[in-house]
């Protein structure tokens, strides 16, 4: 009969040098298969006489108790083995220098944008979108701009395919209809900003056919030119990041405010340079009014009740300003050496608290 203790002396020597799970498992059938060593000696115990089943049966079941035990010792053993083995391999130093990164920039449109939102959120306005492609209705009917009105002269717009309905899309030639949607889809009050890219046919240094606005639109049941004037100052103030800023308005017209005023910031342009905060130029950054009473009955907004201002800042013409970009056109010519001239850390994100720019 085999020795038990000789039997249990080499199962656990052979579970001990099992390297692998799967040398580990054959250890197992060969021992606790049906045709396994325990097994066998377990089948023994039935032509056994009483007396020796009872001395031998616990031997047997004791043996294959520890072995299996040891088995499943093994069986962890070796998963951290491979569990560690792997974490190891697949080790990350963060505290490496990031050496493959993308070596890519922020455009300083997209930082300027970022840091209009950080901005603007700080004085309590919501990001509001549109799309690129607008009716003409939103576009220009319900902003007071009906067909044949001159002021449609005015925005040398980008016209699409007409559609089979009659209606001819068009690329929006201003972030303005972004008030329209807001209105129709919100009850005042109303504190939005609304970023996003414009067109029309236009180019030259301080034109692309293809530009950037942010929209801003104000609801309540009390607002007026005051609070306009004190948010576009705010607005200058943390942007430029400077104690005070030389900001002017002038009476302008659109046929969705009433008033209208443009606005200006002192600049200094001599030189092929463009400085902010000095000198005795002014560049055009936004236009701005008290929303039309008319504009608000056309988007549900009953004007004996609410009144709201309005305005539309060019997003690269700050950016221009901000970092010193004599030229608009580079913008999107995506020159390398531009990009990485002008562009921005992808870590360097916009916040209030750091000072914007830091
Ligand atoms: N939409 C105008 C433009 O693009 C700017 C503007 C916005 C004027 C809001 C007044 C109010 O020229």
């Amino acid at each position: 009969m085999t020795d038990v203790v000789q039997l249990e002396a080499e199962l656990t020597a052979a579970i001990a040098a099992a390297a692998n799970e799967r040398a580990l498992e054959d250890v197992r059938v060969a021992a606790l298969g049906k045709k396994g060593s325990i097994a066998e000696l377990l089948k023994t115990l039935g032509s056994m006489t009483p007396d020796e089943r009872k001395a031998n049966g616990p031997k047997f079941n004791g043996l294959r108790d520890r072995i299996q035990d040891a088995i499943a010792a093994r069986k962890k053993a070796l998963e951290d083995l491979v569990l560690d083995a792997r974490l190891q391999s697949e080790r990350v130093d963060v505290t490496l220098p990031a050496q493959d990164a993308p070596r890519g920039t922020v455009h300083p449109v997209s930082q300027v944008k970022d840091e209009l939102i950080a901005i603007f959120a700080d004085l309590d306005f919501k990001v509001a979108e549109g799309p690129d492609v607008e009716t003409d209705d939103y576009n220009f009917t319900k902003l007071n701009i009906p067909p044949e009105h001159p002021a449609r002269q005015m925005h040398d717009t980008f016209y699409l395919k007409p559609q089979a309905d009659g209606s001819v899309p068009l690329l929006r030639t201003h972030t303005s209809p972004v008030q329209v949607r807001t209105m129709l889809a919100q009850k005042p009050p109303i504190r939005i900003i609304a970023p996003g890219r414009t067109y029309r046919r236009d180019s030259d240094a301080t034109h692309s056919p293809m530009f950037h606005q942010v929209e801003g639109l104000v609801i309540d049941d009390e607002t007026h030119l005051g609070h306009l004037k004190w948010v576009l100052e705010e607005f200058l103030k943390a942007f430029f990041e400077v104690p005070k800023v030389g900001m002017r308005l002038r009476p302008s017209y659109f046929p969705f405010t009433e008033p209208s005023v443009e606005v200006d910031v002192q600049c200094d342009r001599s030189g092929g340079q463009i400085k902010f905060g000095e000198g005795t130029d002014w560049l055009e950054i936004a236009g701005a009014g008290m929303v039309h009473p008319r504009v608000l009955e056309m988007c549900g907004i009953d004007p004996n009740a609410y009144q709201g201002y309005a305005f539309g800042l060019g997003i690269d013409r700050l950016a221009m300003l901000k970092y010193g970009i004599p030229d608009l056109r580079p913008f999107f010519d995506s020159d390398i050496r531009w990009l990485k001239h002008f562009g921005f850390s992808a870590l360097d994100i916009p916040a209030l608290d750091g000072g914007l720019s830091r």
